[in-house]
C-alpha cells in the first residue's frame, strides 16, 4: 500500500538550515581551543565526581562559550556550520579509558560528546544524561567523566555488556585471577552442552572446542558480576578473533585470505582468551573507582521501557545517535560472540534483528501493510511516496523505520525535565538508489512534537564510524553525520 501523496509544505526554517555542508563555515577556527587542556579537564572531573561542583573546569567554560557562539551564529543564519570536532577536542588517545573494550560498529565519534556534555547549557554537575541507543555506550561513559549520572537503554545484548563494562572500574587483578581459574575448570570439563549450531562452520574444531568448554565452565564460576561481564565480553572478543571470519568486514563473511588457526592447538586458544581478559581488566583498571555506580545499562527497547528506567522528568540531558534505516547491522556484526553467550537461536540472530529498529529485512505481511501515521511531517510521508516510486519493498521498510523512530521518540522525550536538552546525531541515507535526508527528517519529528524548540544544528564529516554499508554501486557510505539540539519547552 503507498503511503497518502503529501502535498507540499514548508519546513520549519531550522531544520531545513540543516542544509548541504559546501554552504557552512568551517567552525574550528573560530572557537578557541585546547586539546589537551580538554582532556585533562575530563579527567580532572572524573576524579572530583565525589566533590560536586569542584568539577566544572576553566576549560568547561571555554567549550560553553564556544557553544553560545555556535547558537548565536545558528539563530542568526539557520545554516548547520561543519564543525570539526575532532580538532575542537583535539587527539584523545586510542586506548583511554575503556572506549576502546570492543569494536561495536558505528560507535561515536567521543569527540562529539565529550564537548557538548563540558558545556553547561546542556549539562551541570550531577545531571542525568540518557542515551535511549546506548550501543557500547560511548555518551555514558563520557557523560560519568564529566562528573552526571547516566543511563543506557539497548536491544542488542552485546552493546549492552560492553556498555556495563566500560563504566565499571575494576581492578585488573580480580578478573584475571578469575580468568585462570575458568581457563583450568574448562579444561577438565567433560563433554558440555553444544551451542548454537550455527556457529560450527566459523571454527576449528580446536577453537570450537575452546570456545565450547569455556563458555560451559562460566556459569558455574562464583565470582563478582563485574568480573563476570569481563569475561563473557572476553569470550565474545575471542568468538571472533578465533574464528575464521574475514575481520576486515564489519558483519561475518569467511575469510578467503589462508586460515590463520589451522596450526592453532587448544593451548594457543585459551592463552587467547587470557590476552583478551588482560586487555579488558587493564582497561577497566583505567578507570577512577569514583566512577563506580554513576551509570545504569537496561537491555531494554526504548518504545517501551523508558519510563521504567528514566522516570517522566528525571533527565537533563539527552544525547543519542538512532540506528539507521537499514544500513546498519549491529546484530549480526556481533552474532559469533551473540552466540557464544547463548543470546541467539540455534539458527542465528532473526529474533534479535526483529526486535530492533533499522531492520534489513520485512516478513511478507509487513511489507503489505504498512503503518502510516496521521501526525508524521508531510516531508516524511511525501520522501516515502517518492521511495515508492522506485522501490515498493524498500519504501515499506523506511515506512517502518519511521514508526518505530516515531514510538521511540514517544518513549524518550517524556523522561526529559523541562528545560533540558535533547541532541539528535544521525545521517543521510541512500535508499533505492537516492539519498534520504533521514536526519532532518527525524528532526522534523520531533521539532513537530510542539514541545521541542530547535537551538541548534551543526555537522561532523565522518572518517571513523565503522559498519556504513555500501549497497551496490547505488550506496555511497554516509559521509556527514548532523547534531541537532533541541530544548524541551513544556
Ligand atoms: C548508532 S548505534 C549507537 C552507537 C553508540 N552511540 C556507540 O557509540 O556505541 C544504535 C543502537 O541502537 C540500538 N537499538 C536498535 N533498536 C533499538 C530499540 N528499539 N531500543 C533500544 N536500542 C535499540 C542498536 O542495537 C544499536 O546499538
Amino acid at each position: 500500500m503507498p503511503p497518502p501523496r503529501a502535498p507540499r509544505q514548508a519546513v520549519s526554517r531550522g531544520v531545513r538550515g540543516a542544509g548541504p555542508t559546501e554552504e557552512s563555515r568551517a567552525y574550528a577556527a573560530l572557537v578557541p581551543s585546547n586539546a589537551s587542556r580538554i582532556s585533562r579537564s575530563w579527567e580532572w572531573s572524573a576524579q572530583d565526581v565525589g566533590a560536586g561542583a569542584r568539577s566544572r573546569s576553566r576549560q568547561a567554560t571555554r567549550q560553553s562559550l564556544s557553544y553560545e557562539l555556535m547558537v548565536k551564529q545558528y539563530q542568526a543564519d539557520g545554516r548547520a556550520a561543519v564543525v570539526d570536532f575532532r580538532a575542537l577536542v583535539g587527539p584523545l588517545p586510542a586506548d583511554e579509558q575503556t572506549h576502546g573494550i570492543y569494536p561495536y560498529p558505528a560507535r561515536l565519534l567521543r569527540h562529539i560528546p565529550r564537548f557538548l556534555l563540558g558545556c553547561e547549557q546542556l549539562a551541570v554537575a550531577d545531571d542525568m544524561v540518557l542515551d535511549p541507543f546506548c550501543g557500547s555506550g560511548t555518551v555514558l561513559l563520557e557523560a560519568i567523566g564529566w562528573g552526571h549520572r547516566a543511563t543506557g537503554l539497548d536491544t542488542n545484548p552485546l552493546a549492552v555488556l560492553v556498555s556495563r563494562v566500560k563504566i565499571q572500574p575494576l581492578q585488573a587483578h580480580h578478573a584475571q585471577q578469575a580468568a585462570a581459574e575458568l581457563v583450568k575448570r574448562a579444561r577438565e570439563l567433560r563433554a558440555p552442552a553444544p551451542p548454537a549450531t550455527f556457529l560450527r562452520k566459523w571454527y576449528t574444531p580446536s577453537a570450537y572446542g575452546v570456545l565450547e568448554h569455556l563458555t560451559a565452565a562460566l556459569p558455574e564460576l562464583h565470582v563478582d558480576p563485574r568480573v563476570r561481564d569481563q569475561l563473557q565480553l572476553s569470550v565474545a572478543l575471542l568468538a571472533d578473533s578465533a574464528s575464521n571470519r574475514d575481520l576486515r568486514v564489519p558483519v561475518p563473511v569467511r575469510s578467503k585470505l589462508p586460515s590463520r588457526h589451522a596450526e592453532l592447538d587448544n593451548a594457543e586458544y585459551f592463552a587467547a582468551f587470557l590476552r583478551h581478559v588482560d586487555r579488558v581488566s587493564r582497561a577497566g583498571a583505567r578507570l577512577p573507582e569514583v566512577l563506580a555506580d554513576r551509570a545504569q545499562v537496561r537491555l531494554a527497547d526504548v518504545r517501551q521501557a523508558v519510563q521504567l528506567v528514566t522516570p517522566p522528568g528525571t533527565a537533563g540531558l539527552i544525547i543519542t545517535s538512532p540506528p539507521y534505516g537499514s544500513a546498519q547491522k549491529y546484530v549480526r556484526s556481533c552474532s559469533l560472540g551473540l552466540g557464544w553467550l547463548g543470546e541467539t537461536e540455534d539458527s542465528g540472530t532473526a529474533l534479535l534483528e526483529r526486535a530492533s529498529i533499522g531492520r534489513e529485512h520485512l516478513r511478507a505481511s509487513e511489507t503489505a501493510a504498512w503503518p502510516v501515521r496521521r501526525n508524521w511531517p508531510t516531508t516524511v510521508t511525501s520522501t516515502l511516496a517518492k521511495v515508492y516510486e522506485r522501490s515498493g519493498p524498500r519504501a515499506a521498510l523506511y515506512a517502518h523505520y519511521f514508526a518505530d523512530m516515531a514510538d521511540a521518540f514517544v518513549g524518550a522525550v517524556p523522561a526529559l525535565r523541562v528545560g533540558g536538552r535533547f541532541v539528535l546525531i544521525a545521517g543521510a541515507n541512500t535508499v533505492a538508489g537516492k539519498q534520504v535526508a533521514t536526519h532532518a527528517l527525524l528532526a522534523e519529528m520531533l521539532a513537530s512534537r510542539g514541545d521541542l524548540r530547535l537551538e541548534l544544528v551543526v555537522s561532523n564529516r565522518i572518517r571513523s564510524r565503522q559498519l556504513l554499508t555500501k549497497r551496490g554501486r547505488s550506496a555511497p557510505p554516509i559521509a556527514d553525520e548532523y547534531i541537532y539540539v533541541f530544548e524541551k519547552r513544556h
